[in-house]
C-alpha cells in the first residue's frame, strides 16, 4: 500500500499550514444505522486521503483534530474504541510516513496515555524527526486553551527564576512554549461536519487563519473537498488588518 500520487494541480501561494477539524464521524455512520465507532474506522481512510493531499500539493504542515480533551465525556466505550483506533493507525501507519518523508508530532498532552502508547509516540517521533517533505501534527487529547495556560505557566516560572522580565514578554516567547513551536500559524482551517465553530483546537494559531466550512461528513472527505477548500483559499485576499487594494480613488 502506499498514499496515492495521482491527484496534482499546480498553484502559487498554497498554504503552509493547514489545520483540519476532522468532524461529523458519528453522524455518518447514524445516517447508514451503524454505530459511532464504524463512523470512526470510516474516517481512518479520509486521514490518508489529507494526508496524499498535503503531500501531493506541496502544502508543508498539516494539522488534524483527533481527539479533544473534552471528547473523554463521551460514553466509555467509544473513547476506548477511538484510543484503539489511534494507537493501531500509528502502529500500521508509521513506517509508511516514514518512507513518504514524514515528520509526525503529536500534540496534546500524551501524559494521561498509558505507557504503551506513549513509547509508540515516542518512537514514531523519533524515527521520523529529521523528516522534511510534511511535518504532520496529530492533535490527540488537545485542547487550545490547556495549550496556552502551559506556555504560561513555563514563561511564569522562567520569570520567577529571574531568567526573563515580565517586560521582555513577547508574542515569540509564548509561541516557543505551544505544542505547534517554531511552525509558522495556519493558513488554512478547514471544518467538516457542517459545525462553524472551532471546538477548543488552535486557538493563538489561527489569529489570521482564513476559515472553510463544509457540511461534507469527515468519512466522505476526499481530495476534491481538499481540493476545493483550496481554491477557496486562492480567492481570498488575506489583509492582516492593512488595506491592499486602494479603494479611496
Ligand atoms: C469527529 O466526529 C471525531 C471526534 C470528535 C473524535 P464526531 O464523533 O464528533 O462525529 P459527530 O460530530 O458526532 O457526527
Ligand atoms: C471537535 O469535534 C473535536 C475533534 C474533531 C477531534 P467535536 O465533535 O468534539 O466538537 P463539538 O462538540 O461539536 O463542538
Ligand atoms: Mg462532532
Amino acid at each position: 500500500m502506499s498514499y496515492d500520487n495521482s491527484f496534482h494541480i499546480n498553484q502559487k501561494n498554497n498554504p503552509s499550514h493547514v489545520a483540519i477539524i476532522m468532524d461529523g464521524n458519528g453522524r455518518w455512520a447514524i445516517n447508514k444505522e451503524k454505530s459511532r465507532i464504524y463512523g470512526h474506522k470510516a474516517g481512518v481512510e479520509s486521514v490518508k486521503k489529507s494526508i496524499s493531499f498535503a503531500l501531493n500539493h506541496n502544502i508543508k504542515i498539516l494539522t488534524l483534530y483527533a481527539f479533544s480533551r473534552d471528547n473523554w465525556y463521551r460514553p466509555e466505550q467509544e473513547v476506548t474504541s477511538l484510543i484503539e483506533l489511534f494507537m493501531s493507525a500509528l502502529a500500521i501507519e508509521v513506517e509508511l510516513l516514514n518512507r513518504h518523508g514524514i515528520c509526525l508530532r503529536i500534540i496534546g498532552d500524551i501524559t494521561v496515555f498509558n505507557n504503551l502508547i506513549q513509547d509508540r509516540i515516542n518512537y514514531a517521533e523519533m524515527l521520523t524527526k529529521n523528516n522534511n517533505k510534511l511535518i504532520l501534527n496529530i492533535a490527540a487529547n488537545y485542547d487550545g486553551r490547556w495549550d496556552i495556560i502551559k506556555g504560561v505557566k513555563k514563561i511564569a516560572n522562567k520569570v520567577k527564576k529571574g531568567l526573563l522580565s515580565p517586560e521582555h514578554i513577547t508574542e515569540d516567547s509564548l509561541e516557543f512554549h505551544l505544542a505547534t513551536k517554531e511552525l509558522p500559524a495556519v493558513d488554512l482551517l478547514i471544518r467538516t461536519g457542517g459545525e462553524c465553530r472551532i471546538s477548543n483546537f488552535l486557538l493563538w494559531q489561527i489569529a489570521y487563519a482564513e476559515f472553510y466550512f463544509t457540511n461534507v461528513l469527515w468519512p466522505d472527505f476526499d481530495e476534491n473537498v481538499f481540493d476545493t477548500a483550496l481554491k477557496s483559499f486562492y480567492l481570498r485576499e488575506r489583509r492582516y488588518g492593512r488595506i491592499l487594494t486602494d479603494t479611496t480613488k
